[in-house]
């Protein structure tokens, strides 16, 4: 589908995405403006080569694409100047691949901070609770009236609820768990977050005026003191080579068996394989997952657990973050293609 015919920037857009504002963006910089409206879900390399073509200014792309030296290498080659992702998490872009072909890489942080945190808590809930289970038990008509027994969870309040990484994801969740179920904050990142700190010791001084058990926040020495001690333990770090199978059979073993494990960052912060042995043999054990090792895929047996609630990475899936998503990578590019730096950009 093509936008603005006479634009004299080509930008191709290789998935299409929700609401215009993001279009008007680019037809005001000049852009002639291709959206792939193509059938596979997934797009090949040779099929965004195609895209691009023998010229192209600027390319907005998806998280499930493969950013490095092939893609980058056509895109310089057909003159590109700007690539966005349609994402705040960048760890299918080679961003120094891009670089070193001077084509500056946006993202697009902060419009999804508080959808994904929700949805993480949404998750976490979800877990805690057996929701999805008892939801199943519902409407297979198994429901037989009220029993002292039926799906009796875990009670949230005055908990500890782990993080590991309070950057503006973990730390909006990191709010919502503390404020909404009065809970513990230990979190595990290399850098404090002293406004985090800082919002849970007023609240435990509330409390306390209020002649509730005050919370408290700790920032951990190690991310084992997380696992350990934590009764929700949520991930909200990039992936990258250190954090693949952060969580690991090793460092499961060392959560409370009745924990609840969420992940709403990327898939291979878990072993998937070892989390599926670990909620077998521990069905106490819950977790929420957003993401997974192998998308779309999931490991054998993880469909099969009872203790799992499992949603198509949707924790940024709200309508006004998902359009705030494009307006900025539409402005990532626009900008670009008008002569000014690229507007967000990943933190490497
Ligand atoms: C992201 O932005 O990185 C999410 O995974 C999808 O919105």
């Amino acid at each position: 589908e093509v936008h603005n015919d006479s634009g004299s920037k080509r930008v191709v857009v290789t998935k299409s995405l929700p609401g215009d504002r993001w279009l008007q963006f680019l037809v005001n910089a000049g852009c002639r403006v291709e959206v792939c409206k193509h059938e596979d879900i997934i797009l090949n390399n040779s099929t965004i080569k195609k895209l691009i073509g023998s010229h192209c200014d600027g390319v907005i792309g998806q998280l499930t694409e493969d950013w490095s030296s092939e893609l980058f290498g056509a895109l310089h080659a057909a003159g590109g100047r700007a690539y966005s992702n349609y994402a705040v998490g960048y760890n299918n872009v080679r961003v120094e691949e891009a670089t070193k072909r001077e084509i500056p890489v946006g993202n697009t942080p902060g419009v999804l901070t508080e959808t994904t945190a929700e949805l993480a808590a949404a998750l976490t809930l979800a877990a805690a609770r057996r929701v999805v289970e008892a939801d199943g038990f519902m409407r297979a008509g198994s429901y037989r009236g009220w029993l002292p027994n039926l799906f009796v969870g875990s009670l949230l309040q005055n908990k500890t609820v782990g993080i590991i990484g309070a950057g503006r994801i973990g730390a909006a969740y990191a709010r919502m768990m503390v404020e909404g179920h009065k809970m513990n904050l230990l979190y595990y990142d290399p850098y404090p977050n002293r406004q985090l700190e800082e919002y849970v010791r007023r609240y435990g001084e509330l409390l306390q005026q209020s002649g509730e058990a005050p919370v408290w926040c700790r920032r951990a020495d190690s991310m084992e003191e997380v696992l350990q001690q934590a009764d929700v333990v949520s991930l909200h770090c990039n992936l990258d080579a250190s954090t693949r199978h952060l969580i690991n059979a090793h460092r499961l073993a060392l959560m409370k068996p009745n924990a609840v494990l969420v992940n709403a960052a990327r898939g291979p912060c878990i072993d998937e394989a070892a989390l599926v042995e670990h909620l077998k043999a521990n069905p106490d054990f819950r977790c929420g997952l957003d993401v997974f090792e192998h998308e779309p895929a999931m490991a054998p047996g993880l469909a099969d657990c009872p203790n799992a609630v499992i949603v198509p990475h949707i924790a940024s899936a709200s309508l006004w973050t998902r359009n705030g998503m494009a307006t900025l990578a539409a402005a990532n590019v626009a900008g670009v293609l008008s002569g000014h730096p690229v507007w967000n950009k990943p933190d490497v």
